[in-house]
């Protein structure tokens, strides 16, 4: 019997001693495989009277019992070591900052556009694009521009030299509003809701006037829409953009020729620091107004124009310099820096890439 401790002795401290699983592997084969010393112990059980097996089963049993455990167990510790050491080493550092090299930025203008859209996204407003080279009658004659409007003089209206193949004056568009015309031609039936986002052109040129510029239209075509709908929507676009509640809006009689009546908005402003910061009422005492958009119900002879039934459908229309909401939510003053392309302007002004637009809690949050 001392044999079997003497052999389950030295086994079991060759397997404590054994630092890599190939060692115990070997040590398995050599005890436990096919001509290991254990099975071989366990085949001589077969030849034994059952006399004698009854006395030496046993302690080979157990002998092979205490040595498969031990392998096991042993295969286990290897086996966790070697994660822990993985996992030691695979350690990353999240804090450390990243160096993302050379970023470009977002220009406000076109945050502010994507900020826009979302908003009137939320709104159910979808987009619609339009040609910047517009023809005459796009521009101006389907809005109810008459050729003696002051909009259509050289001073104002980039024209092009030559007239297109149908015999009309081809120009730089002056506003937004030729996308209105487009949209309502466009084969698609209202009722309609979109937004127009995009460049305009004018020949004007100061601290807060470009040759080029951005505008945003609105437009709204449906049955029975009124005024308080235009109220409405103006409201909620304006507490959205400005993410204030406390946004109060002026409505003022004004004219356009493609809407009837006109509405020129104001939204109240109160000094701070000497800064005009939008919100609040415009005739507190450190209050004040700023003209933020043109709009209107849709004219009559604008909807008849591209073919609908002004007696069947109405709308609004609105439309707003995309550059002038940017400079004041942003706290810009001069409009010409836009398009200077001074990247340290950009650096500054710029938002990151990564940003989704800030609006704070959407539409009706
Ligand atoms: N197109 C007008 C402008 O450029 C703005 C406007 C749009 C006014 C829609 C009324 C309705 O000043």
């Amino acid at each position: 019997m001392s044999e079997i401790a003497d052999l389950k002795a030295a086994l079991i401290a060759d397997i404590a001693a054994a630092d890599t699983l190939d060692s115990v592997e070997a040590l398995r084969v050599g005890a436990l495989g096919k001509n290991g010393v254990v099975t071989g112990l366990l085949k001589t059980l077969g030849g034994m009277s059952p006399d004698e097996r009854l006395e030496k089963g046993p302690p080979i049993q157990d002998l092979r019992e205490a040595v498969t455990v031990a392998i096991a167990d042993k295969k286990a510790a290897l086996e966790q070591a070697a994660l822990d050491a993985r996992l030691a080493s695979e350690r990353i550092d999240m804090t450390l900052p990243v160096d993302l090299g050379p970023q470009g930025s977002v220009h406000p203008v076109s945050q502010v556009m994507d900020e826009l859209t979302e908003i009137f996204a939320d709104l159910g407003f979808s987009v619609a694009t339009g040609p910047e080279i517009e023809d005459d009658w796009h521009n101006f004659t389907a809005l109810n521009i008459p050729e003696t409007h002051p909009a259509r003089a050289m001073h104002d209206t980039f024209y092009f030299p030559d007239l297109n193949d149908a015999g009309q004056k081809m120009l730089l568009r002056t506003h937004t509003s030729p996308v209105q015309i487009r949209t309502m031609m466009n084969g698609t039936p209202p009722p309609i809701r979109i937004i127009a986002p995009g460049r305009v052109y004018r020949s004007d040129s100061d601290a807060t006037h470009t040759p080029m510029f951005h505008q945003i239209e609105g437009l709204v075509i449906d049955k029975g829409i009124t005024l308080g709908h235009l109220k409405w929507t103006l409201e909620t676009f304006l507490k959205a953009f400005f993410e204030r509640e406390d946004i109060v809006l002026r409505l003022r009689p004004s004219y356009f020729p493609f809407t009837e009546p006109s509405v020129e908005v104001d939204v109240g402003y109160t000094l701070t620091n000497g800064q005009r910061v939008i919100g609040g009422d415009g005739d507190a005492a450190n209050g004040g107004w700023l003209e933020v958009l043109g709009s209107g119900m849709v004219n009559r002879k604008v909807i008849e124009a591209c073919g609908l039934d002004p007696d069947e459908w109405q709308g609004f229309a609105f439309g707003t310099g995309v550059d002038r909401l940017a400079m004041l939510k942003y706290g810009m003053n001069d409009l010409r820096a836009f398009f200077d392309g001074d990247q340290r302007w950009l650096k500054h002004y710029g938002f990151s890439a990564l940003d989704v637009p800030t609006l704070s809690g959407g539409v009706g949050a």
